[in-house]
């Protein structure tokens, strides 16, 4: 019998800053769980990261950070193709080609454009308004299936849908279309110090975010600090957003339901909550950390690692490349 294709799965995340708890429940951990099942593609987002101006030498750092994080969250460089985007030229080179087949109008609509642009006023860059034409590419060249994202990114993966159905309603079948792939309870994981604005790398609030690589103690102290409201009740009543965010982040690390939270709170007071919200994120995170500290420590083996990851990702995406620049005209070898 003819064994059934597994679906394809794509997903990035930018080298900017260490990963943050919103970054590990709402994308990362769906990595992990998804690459027994499917045929996996998970890079670092190093392009995307120059749209905001850097420092040469901490990026190097938080790309072979971020790197490491994959591996010691569980994915594996063998299952699963684990690359740095910079060192697959196709991404560029399909990005300008839809870049051609995107309307000015389209990207003017995206928020992050216009949050972005409003927090850098001094550098809107032309990246910064075609960064989402970059992420379609990065998509539809692997003819990724479902695409593991936190709500934030979905206006993103919407474009790259049209985009895709543009090309494709223009050439016959080139792309796959992409699907976004959500965890409905951590989809949005909200800042600790102002729960209606989503958990943020760039935030300056220190207690605002959880590094993935904070130690136990600070990841405690700063759910103690949580803002949450002059209520006792642990309840997802409407109104109380830092406890509704608690509770997801609670819920997201041990797997239970917002019914069997309440009723483990019932008659307990906040700071007993916000305590055992701390307990269990530290503990999630505890083995990740540790794998860390080994792959991290070997420089050789992230180096190769990120070699075999950048020729699986060449060889996949150039076929989908040469396919498009046939499409268009060009004369390909
Ligand atoms: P980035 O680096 O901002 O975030 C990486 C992933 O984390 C998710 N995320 C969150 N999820 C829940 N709560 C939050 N507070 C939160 N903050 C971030 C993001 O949705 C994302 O899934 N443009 C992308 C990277 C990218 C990409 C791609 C993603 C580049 N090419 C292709 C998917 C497919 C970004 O900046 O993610």
């Amino acid at each position: 019998m003819e064994e059934q294709k597994k679906k394809k799965i794509l997903s990035l995340i930018q080298p900017t800053n260490t990963p943050h708890l919103g970054n590990y429940l709402g994308a990362m951990c769906n990595w992990v769980k998804m690459q027994e099942e499917f045929d996996c593609t998970y890079g670092i987002a190093d392009l995307h990261s120059l749209t905001v101006r850097q420092d040469p030498v901490k990026l190097r750092g938080q790309i072979k950070e971020s790197y490491a994080l994959l591996i010691a969250s569980g994915l594996d460089p063998e299952k699963s193709t684990l690359f740095v985007q910079s060192h697959n030229p196709h991404h560029s080179e399909l990005a300008w080609l839809l870049n051609c087949y995107t309307q000015f109008g389209e990207l003017s609509r995206m928020t992050q454009f216009k949050d972005k642009s409003a927090k850098h006023p001094d550098n809107i860059n032309a990246g910064l308004f075609t960064y989402p034409v970059l992420m379609a590419a990065d998509i539809l060249l692997y003819q990724a299936d479902m695409v593991p994202v936190g709500v934030d990114q979905m206006q993103h993966l919407e474009l790259a849908r049209n985009i895709c159905q543009r090309f494709n309603g223009v050439y016959g079948d080139v792309f796959t279309m992409p699907e976004g792939y959500i965890t409905k309870a951590t989809a949005k994981v909200m800042s600790l110090q102002e729960p209606t604005k989503k958990m943020s790398k760039s935030d300056e609030n220190v207690n605002a975010s959880v590094s993935v690589l904070d130690d136990r103690d600070t990841i405690i102290r700063k759910f103690k600090r949580a803002v949450t409201d002059s209520e006792t009740e642990v309840c997802a009543r409407e109104g109380k957003d830092g406890i509704i965010n608690l509770m997801s982040i609670y819920s997201g690390v041990t797997g239970k339901s917002f019914d069997e939270i309440e009723a483990e709170f019932k008659g307990k007071g906040y700071g007993d909550f916000k305590l055992a919200v701390g307990e269990a994120v530290a503990d999630k995170l505890a083995p990740m950390q540790e794998e860390y500290k080994r792959v991290s420590f070997d420089k050789a083996y992230i180096e190769s690692c990120m070699k075999l990851g950048a020729e699986k990702a060449y060889k996949v995406s150039r076929k989908t490349l040469q396919k498009v620049q046939k499409k268009v005209g060009f004369i390909v070898f």
